[in-house]
């Protein structure tokens, strides 16, 4: 065993080493277990409009109240819909998974209500839900969305592992304004991200592009990407 002179530096090792194997027992399953690597049908990167969104989303700091991650449990898939698969997070760079909920998980709030009413509830949240404690961001439907930048904000996803390709990324612009225009021409944005891209004028103002445009844009596609009436999980998750 230990020489005395080193006792110290051998106790260190020791608990590094039990450190180590607790680790390595823990984490290295989760890159065998289907469920944690699986590649699921639907997903695909944001588009540019979505992810400007969702720059919206972290720099005002939504995460703080709002979590992104069903868990599979019955109360919680009862109330918010099938539990979150690891490959919905692929393309977040940060994740939004969240360890506090003030308000629900937003994990599949895509969809459930209109894009007036999302406008209507970050404007003026108690006007919709009179006991909310969510503050109110009307100052987006006034602020001008800026993206003359999100072409790099798409190559620079490229590096941890987005797979946008250099077509999408040369038509950033042009498929951001897009989306947020009904009478666009959107067959490339459809070809670039699929067809079942939402498109509209988010924010009920046809002059001008805004954050609400943008950030309306990614609440919209939350959750929505997989079908889950044809998904299937893996049988060791069954
Ligand atoms: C201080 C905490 C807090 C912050 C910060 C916050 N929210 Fe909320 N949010 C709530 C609460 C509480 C509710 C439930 C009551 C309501 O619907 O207003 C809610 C509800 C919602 C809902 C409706 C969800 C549903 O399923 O009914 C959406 C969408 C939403 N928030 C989006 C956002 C977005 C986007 C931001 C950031 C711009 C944000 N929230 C910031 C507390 C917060």
């Amino acid at each position: 065993m230990c020489l005395s002179a080193q006792r110290h530096l051998c106790s260190w090792f020791k608990s590094l080493l039990v450190v180590a194997i607790g680790g390595i027992v823990e984490i290295a399953p989760l890159f065998y277990l289907q469920n944690t690597i699986e590649k699921v049908e639907g997903m695909r990167p944001y588009t540019p409009l979505e992810l400007e969104g969702r720059n919206i989303y972290v720099r005002e700091g939504c995460y703080v109240c709002h979590s992104q991650m069903i868990r599979p449990f019955r109360d919680e898939v009862e109330r918010y819909g099938h539990y979150s698969l690891a490959a919905e997070s692929m393309y977040d760079h940060p994740f939004q998974w969240g360890s506090k909920r003030t308000g629900p998980d937003l994990a599949r709030v895509g969809d459930r209500y209109s894009n007036e009413w999302h406008v209507q509830h970050l404007t003026d949240p108690r006007s919709v839900v009179p006991e909310s404690v969510m503050p109110a961001y009307g100052f987006l439907a006034n602020a001008k969305l800026e993206y003359d930048n999100i072409a790099a904000h798409l190559a620079t996803n490229t590096i941890v592992g987005v797979p946008y390709t250099q077509d999408e990324i040369d038509n950033a612009i042009e498929d951001l304004k897009a989306q947020a225009d009904p009478e666009a021409d959107t067959d490339g944005l459809f070809a670039r991200y699929g067809e079942n891209v939402k498109v509209a004028d988010f924010d009920g103002n046809p002059n001008e592009l805004t954050e609400m445009d943008a950030l309306v844009a990614y609440l919209q596609m939350l959750g929505t990407l997989v079908d889950f009436s044809t998904y299937e999980a893996e049988a060791n998750y069954r």
